[in-house]
């Protein structure tokens, strides 16, 4: 029988009021059953929410350089177990090994940064118009924050979110995706732990509740509680947009990550081999899907020729399998949904949109993959910008390839889309780098790298469909979970009139 986890709510483990679990399996070997998870309701929602309602008002007067401290412990036991948690992760989310030990490290550098952010949280002063007088403002917490996140950084994107909020004192009801519930519940399970270490006597209960199951109900009952006061959400453009339009409602703060196109250009002074190392690993790390995955590959025409043979032999060479296993660089996709997803886009691609499918394009199901959800890398070329695949997120190993014939071309190309994710262009020539930096729409730019790998203190984030402004990462996210507060100290002993008695 497999094991049976638990909600965290109010400090208490506890079973879901539906008493209904989801069943989690290896997406590598669908026999292997990693355990159940509790699909969870709005009642376990609600009583999620007056635990974390109920702890803020003690967790807000914390001194936040303490509150650092049990994230600082938190980024210590993950780098304890880092191996484990990432043997697990792979185990349940399909990427390879080295991918998920570098998904555990993400949380990590996230942990230290936020540690050492709580003794920053920097505020503002600034000189008042009237004499004897002090103006001040600084950041307090905002309350109570919903959190949803995906399942393709199982670790560092919950982490990226719980960890400044947690910092900055607002408490958290947090909804896994329901494919990942297990790194997950490692994660709380080191917070809840780090938390009483730290805390000792102080520990309160329900700083930190964990609620799984599906986003239909429960990601819903979060967007739509009225004791919520923020949202942060990482996932499609669709769901987004839904989550946006009920939390708005209420008014509350919503921060959105969303979809990606990302494009790689590669000009014609570019130096190929480092350009084709960067193209295999954006677009099929993490079997592409990352929201900061290389979708498109945009090929000066004089070297168009030359770079695809290079790229199509490099990728027929890849090596799809188990993660955890030796020698494997493509593990499977998450699920049979997403895979059937993936491959309803290369049927538009072939025959809707014309493209020319050069290499992959179905299941891959030699031997021991049959087990799991694997697709072969997949490359098409004659993509024109306006077809669907060169427009649409597809979040599988596709890459659709166009060519272009100058810089300008590349760059047109590259903002025709909807999103504005991650960008990377590959070129020698200095001005061509910094014309691309300028004129490029999206929230990130490479020069000579892949449009993955965002480092943990950088703002990370998107313009256009792909998000509403916001920023996750760095020193950009204590922003959003603060509230500044303004304070006006008046030592004159009189009544002076801002406005009116100082001119
Ligand atoms: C994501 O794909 O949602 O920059 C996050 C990167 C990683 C994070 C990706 N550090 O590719």
């Amino acid at each position: 029988m497999a094991e049976k986890y638990l909600n965290l709510i109010n400090g208490n483990w506890q079973e879901p009021s539906s008493a209904q679990y989801i069943e989690n399996r290896n997406p590598a070997d669908n026999e292997d059953l990693i355990g159940l998870f509790p699909s969870s309701s709005a009642e376990d929602v609600s009583l999620a929410v007056d635990a974390a309602r109920k702890a803020f008002e003690r967790w807000r007067l914390v001194p936040a350089p303490r509150r650092g401290d049990v994230i600082k412990l938190v980024g210590d036991k993950l780098a304890q177990r880092k191996d484990k948690i990432a043997f697990e992760m792979t185990r349940e989310m399909g990427k390879v090994f080295a991918e998920t030990r570098g998904d555990v490290q993400e949380g990590i550098d996230t942990a230290y940064y936020a540690a050492s952010e709580s003794r920053r949280l920097f505020g503002h002063n600034a000189p008042s118009e009237l004499p004897d007088k002090m103006n001040l403002s600084f950041r307090v917490p905002i309350g109570v924050g919903g959190f949803i996140t995906p399942w393709n950084f199982p670790m560092a994107i919950p982490t990226w979110k719980l960890f400044p909020a947690l910092v900055c004192g607002n408490t958290c009801v947090f909804k896994p995706a329901e494919l990942t519930p297990k790194t997950a519940h490692t994660l709380v399970e080191i917070i809840e732990e780090s938390m009483k270490e730290v805390m000792g006597r102080n520990y309160i209960p329900g700083v930190i509740n964990l609620v799984h199951g599906k986003g239909t109900i429960v990601g819903e009952a979060i967007t739509s509680h009225p004791e919520i006061d923020l949202i942060s959400f990482t996932g499609s453009t669709a769901v987004g947009k839904k989550i946006n339009q009920t939390a708005g409602a209420s008014l509350k703060r919503v921060s959105l990550e969303l979809g990606g196109k990302n494009a790689q250009i590669v000009m014609d002074d570019a130096d190929l081999e480092l350009a084709l190392d960067a193209v295999l690993w954006g677009a099929f790390g993490t079997t592409g899907q990352r929201c900061t995955a290389t979708s498109r590959l945009i090929l000066h025409e004089k070297i168009y020729d030359k770079f695809l043979g290079m790229l199509t032999e490099r990728t027929s060479k890849l090596r799809l399998g188990y993660g955890n296993s030796k020698d494997v660089d493509v593990g499977p996709l998450v699920s049979r949904e997403q895979r059937n997803n993936v491959h309803r886009y290369v049927e538009i691609g072939i025959n809707e949109d014309k493209a020319e499918l050069v290499t992959g394009g179905e299941f891959a199901e030699e031997g021991s993959l049959s087990k799991g959800w694997f697709y072969k890398p997949t490359i098409f070329i004659n993509v024109k910008p306006e077809m669907r695949i060169a427009q649409e997120e597809i979040f599988g190993p596709v890459l659709a390839v166009i060519k272009i014939a100058s810089l300008d071309d590349a760059i047109d190309v590259l903002n025709n889309t909807r999103y504005g994710l991650s960008s990377s262009i590959f070129t020698n020539n200095v001005n061509n780098a910094f014309r691309a930096v300028r004129d490029i729409k999206a929230g990130i730019t490479y020069i000579n790298g892949a449009t993955i790998g965002a480092e943990a203190h950088m703002p990370f984030g998107g313009i256009k469909e792909t998000g509403n402004g916001h920023r996750e990462g760095g020193w950009t996210v204590y922003d959003f979970y603060t509230e500044w507060k303004a304070v006006y100290i008046d030592y004159s002993g009189k009544l002076q009139r801002a406005q009116i008695d100082n001119y």
